[in-house]
C-alpha cells in the first residue's frame, strides 16, 4: 500500500505565544509536517519545524508559504487592515484547507461592526471550512518581555486599569492544544471557541499570586486607561483604549469549560501556569 502524505499546516505566528506551543505539540504527532511561518524565519529553532517565510508585509511570498497546505493556524495581526489582509492570504490558501482563526473572548460585544468581528466574518465567508478561537487574556503576558515581563523582574507593580474586573486568564498551552485538534480533526468546522482559564481572578488576587512566583510583593495599582495607553499611538492606541474598556466591561470575566470539552482536561490555573514560570519570572540573584 503507498504510504499516505503527512498533512502539511502552515502555523503562522510561530514564533508567538500561541504559536510557539502549537508547533511543539504538531510535531509530536508522527503524521504532521509542520511549516512555522515567521517574519523573521532564521528564528525559527523548534525540531521538527520547516521555517517558513510568512509576513503580512509581503504577500509576494504568501503563495509559497500556502502551497499544498492542508491546514492553517493564522494568529491575527493587530492592525487595522486585519480583515482585508487576512481575506488576501485566504484567497491563495487551497480551497479544501481547514482555516483556525485566533481572535479574542467575546468579540462581538461592541457590534458587528467591530474590528475583531469584521476580522472573523472575512474568514467565515471565506469559502474554506473554519474554526474560530477566541481566547481571554494570555497568562503568558507575565513572561513575554514584550508585555510585563520586565516590569515584573524589574522590581515595579502591576499598573492595570481593571476597574474591579475579573480575568479569566487562559494559558496559551491551553488554546494551542485546542487549536491543534481544531486543525486536525473533524468535528470543529463551522465552531466558535470562547476559551478561558478555569477562574476569573481579580487584579489584586492575580498580583498575590505574581507575588509568590517573582518572590517579592507584587502589588496591582488601579491606572485609567489613558494612563495605560500612553506612549502608543494610531490604531494600536485604539485597539489597546478599546481592549482595556472591554476588560472593564468584564467582556474576558465569563469562564468556560471549552478547553476541558475540546481537550478531555482541565485548564491551567494561573497557580499551576507561575509554578513552570518561576524560573522565568524571579529577578535574577
Ligand atoms: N496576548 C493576549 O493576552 C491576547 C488575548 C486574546 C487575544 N489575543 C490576540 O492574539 C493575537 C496574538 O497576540 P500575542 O500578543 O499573543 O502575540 P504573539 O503571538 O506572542 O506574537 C505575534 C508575533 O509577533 C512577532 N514577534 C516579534 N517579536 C517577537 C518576539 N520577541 N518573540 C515572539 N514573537 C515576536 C512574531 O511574528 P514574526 O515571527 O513574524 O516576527 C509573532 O508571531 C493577536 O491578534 C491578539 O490580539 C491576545
Amino acid at each position: 500500500m503507498p504510504a499516505q502524505s503527512p498533512v502539511r499546516v502552515l502555523v503562522t505566528g510561530v514564533r508567538g505565544k500561541t504559536g510557539a506551543p502549537l508547533a511543539q505539540l504538531l510535531t509530536a504527532r508522527p503524521d504532521v509536517e509542520v511549516l512555522g511561518g515567521s517574519s523573521d524565519p532564521a528564528t525559527v529553532t523548534t525540531p521538527g519545524v520547516r521555517p517558513t517565510a510568512f509576513s503580512w508585509d509581503d504577500p509576494a511570498g504568501w503563495p509559497a508559504a500556502v502551497e499544498g497546505i492542508d491546514a492553517v493556524y493564522v494568529v491575527r495581526p493587530d492592525r487595522a487592515d486585519a480583515p482585508e489582509l487576512i481575506g488576501a492570504l485566504l484567497e491563495r490558501v487551497p480551497e479544501q484547507a481547514h482555516v483556525v482563526l485566533l481572535s479574542e473572548q467575546s468579540a462581538d460585544d461592541v457590534g458587528p461592526e467591530g474590528w475583531a468581528v469584521r476580522t472573523e466574518q472575512v474568514v467565515q465567508s471565506s469559502g474554506h471550512s473554519w474554526t474560530v478561537l477566541r481566547p481571554s487574556w494570555f497568562m503568558q503576558v507575565f513572561t513575554d518581555p514584550r508585555f510585563y515581563l520586565d516590569l515584573l523582574t524589574g522590581g515595579g507593580d502591576l499598573p492595570f486599569p481593571d476597574g474591579g474586573a475579573q480575568i479569566a486568564w487562559i494559558d496559551a498551552r491551553d488554546i494551542a492544544a485546542v487549536a491543534e485538534r481544531a486543525l486536525l480533526e473533524p468535528g470543529h468546522a463551522g465552531r466558535r471557541y470562547e476559551l478561558t482559564g478555569p477562574e476569573a481572578l481579580t487584579l489584586p488576587r492575580t498580583a498575590e499570586l505574581l507575588s509568590g512566583a517573582v518572590g517579592r510583593p507584587v502589588v496591582h495599582r488601579e491606572v485609567t486607561v489613558e494612563e495605560a495607553v500612553a506612549g502608543t499611538a494610531g490604531f494600536d492606541r485604539e485597539i489597546l483604549t478599546l481592549t482595556y474598556q472591554r476588560v472593564q466591561r468584564g467582556s474576558f470575566t465569563p469562564v468556560t469549560g471549552t478547553v476541558e470539552q475540546v481537550t478531555g482536561r482541565p485548564a491551567r490555573t494561573l497557580a499551576a501556569f507561575l509554578t513552570d514560570a518561576a524560573p522565568a519570572v524571579r529577578p535574577a540573584a
